[in-house]
């Protein structure tokens, strides 16, 4: 752990104790927005935090932003936003309902003859990005968390998690009651046919386990006693 990710802890125990939850992440998004500790800082528009409801009991957990992230500033508002939009609400749910953030909150992309491309983050980028995520995780604290994709299945389930054999399990985790995995919708874009409708019915399925999760998980006991 690097002196910058001591400091953003040792800052999180001072200033985010008190206030609503959407006060506190707003603390932590403004000090997120300068954040220098991996190498997107340099390439970056700007940190995409994360957006919707900070008293939502449902997270989802991307990877990271994309073009359209970048220019925006929001999570998921590309294509595979589009898509993920598309089966939240035939669960009747809208981003209102829930908080959307990505495990690493800068845009990762490689230049190609002249072209930028989206790239997956690097382990490196993931690490000096988790005390955000993990910042985040601990304002809101959610019920239940969604992770999009493997890699985020990886921080937040366990190391090697495998889509194609765990996801749509339950784990009781450390970071929410319960958490489990689907596919990334930049997963689903890229499929075709009916490979492409049969991960599309899976994610949507996944989106209404995660929903009911919340609703089992609301009607049981606390489990501190205070
Ligand atoms: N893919 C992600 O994982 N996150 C985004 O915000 C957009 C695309």
């Amino acid at each position: 752990m690097g002196e910058e990710t001591d400091n953003r802890f040792a800052e999180m125990s001072s200033d985010e104790g008190s206030g609503t939850k959407a006060e506190r992440l707003q603390l932590v998004a403004a000090r997120a927005a300068t954040c220098t500790a991996c190498d997107l800082a340099a390439t970056r528009t700007q940190v995409v935090f994360g957006d919707g409801n900070p008293e939502a009991p449902l997270m989802l957990v991307g990877e990271a932003p994309g073009m359209h992230e970048d220019a925006t500033g929001k999570p998921f508002v590309g294509r595979a936003g589009v898509l993920l939009d598309a089966c939240l609400r035939e669960n009747s749910i809208s981003r209102k309902h829930i908080y959307i953030t990505n495990l690493v909150r800068c845009r990762p992309f490689t230049t190609e003859s002249g072209a930028a491309r989206n790239r997956p983050p690097t382990q490196e980028e993931i690490n000096a990005c988790r005390p955000w995520l993990e910042q985040t995780i601990d304002i809101i604290q959610p019920l239940v968390i969604l992770c999009l994709g493997a890699p985020a299945a990886n921080v937040l389930i366990h190391k090697g998690f495998k889509m194609s054999q765990e996801r749509g399990q339950w784990f009781e985790g450390r970071y929410a009651r319960y958490v489990a995995a689907t596919w990334h919708p930049a997963y689903i874009l890229r499929l075709q046919g009916d490979a492409y409708e049969a991960a599309r019915r899976e994610l949507v399925a996944d989106i209404a386990a995660a929903r009911q999760k919340v609703i089992e998980a609301k009607r049981e006991p606390k489990l501190t006693l205070f």
